[in-house]
């Protein structure tokens, strides 16, 4: 059976990884600052992680939700910690989009509407239609025919108030925009629909899939505005390779049976290799050093006459480049081993392992100087 071709590749197939490194069939060595779209949260084959995830594959490996899974319990409890969200809710899934689509049910059985409002430019996710061509009442009412989404500009405040009435579910928006270019929420304007939305009834959803797990040198993005939301969903750093999705859930809805469902949402390996992502996050205090290395990057690009601008926080950045600089990201690629992403044509986005060092956040910029002269 052939592969269904809908990913543009490079022609190089990883065979080994440790840390920031990846290396090829070849045998040759490539610096990943991508980390497959900011999954690899502790570094490749972390040795704790390795052990943890190998020591419980020889126990047990799946099987979820008819039985009592302490590991999970253990995951929510260390992840509530670590996030300081230590009084809400947490349902395990597998995917960003799933995560996402759980959300938006949430939103919808609490408020009993069906509105979405949701930003231009913004990813969260590649799902349609599941729930909408389920006809049991328990699992999709209020919501069966799908939601309806009205799209405003990110942070325009008029805007945002005309979209805002009282058939409005939920308002979903990413910490920081990823796919969309690497494009940042105000401050100010996180306080504000936070608090529109809050005083509409309508529950805020922040989609910290790509922008949280520590990236940006807090746990979550959007608390560098201080502010809280009612719905939280996570991904990508959350098992550094292992498919895991989250929802956090305000601790004022309460769940009943049913509510939500997933067949291997949450299962032993998923909760080891949560727990064990946490584990070195801690002990290695990758958040610190998320802040840490950011900065310097910043600080280093901002510094760079050919790049037009340079957006991020910690260890999310995007930067532009001109037309005639294009084919900056594969020189860096071809000439230097080095993997980094890109947003739309000309961004070049950095999403490395948090616990990148300082010497191989050097490495990229002299690389960087070199294509740019
Ligand atoms: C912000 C955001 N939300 C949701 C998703 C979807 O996640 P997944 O691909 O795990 O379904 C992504 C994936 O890139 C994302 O960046």
């Amino acid at each position: 059976m052939k592969l269904f071709d809908v990913y543009p590749l490079f022609n190089i197939t990883p065979a080994k990884a440790q840390g920031s490194w990846l290396w090829d069939d070849k045998g040759e060595k490539y610096l990943d600052l991508y980390g497959g779209h900011a999954v690899i949260s502790i570094g490749h084959s972390h040795p704790h992680y390795v052990k943890r995830l190998s020591e419980q594959l020889s126990k047990i490996a799946f099987y979820s939700n008819s039985v009592q899974n302490n590991l999970q319990v253990q995951f929510a409890d260390k992840l509530g910690e670590l996030s300081d969200y230590p009084d809400y809710q947490l349902f395990l899934c597998n995917s960003g989009a799933e995560a996402n689509e759980n959300a938006l049910k949430v939103a919808s059985f609490v408020t009993g509407r069906k509105k979405v409002i949701a930003f231009k430019k913004a990813f969260h996710g590649r799902t349609s239609g599941a729930v909408a061509a389920t006809d049991n009442p328990k699992i999709v009412a209020p919501f069966n025919a799908g939601h309806e989404i009205v799209f405003v500009p990110l942070n325009d405040e008029r805007a945002f108030d005309q979209a805002l009435n009282n058939e409005v579910a939920a308002v979903i928006i990413e910490g920081i925009q990823g796919v969309g270019g690497i494009q940042l929420p105000d401050d100010t304007f996180l306080q504000y629909i936070q608090k529109k939305t809050e005083a509409n009834g309508s529950l805020l959803i922040l989609d910290e899939i790509q922008s949280g797990y520590g990236r940006t040198g807090k746990f979550f993005a959007h608390q560098h505005a201080g502010i809280k939301a009612h719905l939280i969903t996570t991904a990508k750093g959350m098992g550094n390779g292992f498919p895991i999705g989250g929802l956090f859930i305000h601790p004022d809805i309460k769940p009943w049976s049913g509510m939500l469902g997933t067949t291997f949402g949450g299962n032993y390996l998923a909760s080891v290799a949560g727990l064990a992502v946490l584990e070195v996050m801690e002990k290695e205090n990758l958040i610190d050093n998320a802040g840490i290395i950011g900065n310097y990057w910043m600080n280093e690009l901002k510094n760079l006459s050919q790049i037009t601008e340079v957006r991020g926080r910690g260890l999310m950045i995007g930067m532009d480049l001109p037309e005639e600089l294009k084919q900056v990201r594969s020189n860096l690629l071809f000439n230097h081993h080095i993997f980094t992403g890109e947003a739309k044509p000309n961004t070049i986005r950095l999403l490395p392992s948090l616990a990148i060092t300082q010497e191989e956040a050097e490495l990229f910029i002299t690389a960087l100087k070199k294509e740019l002269k």
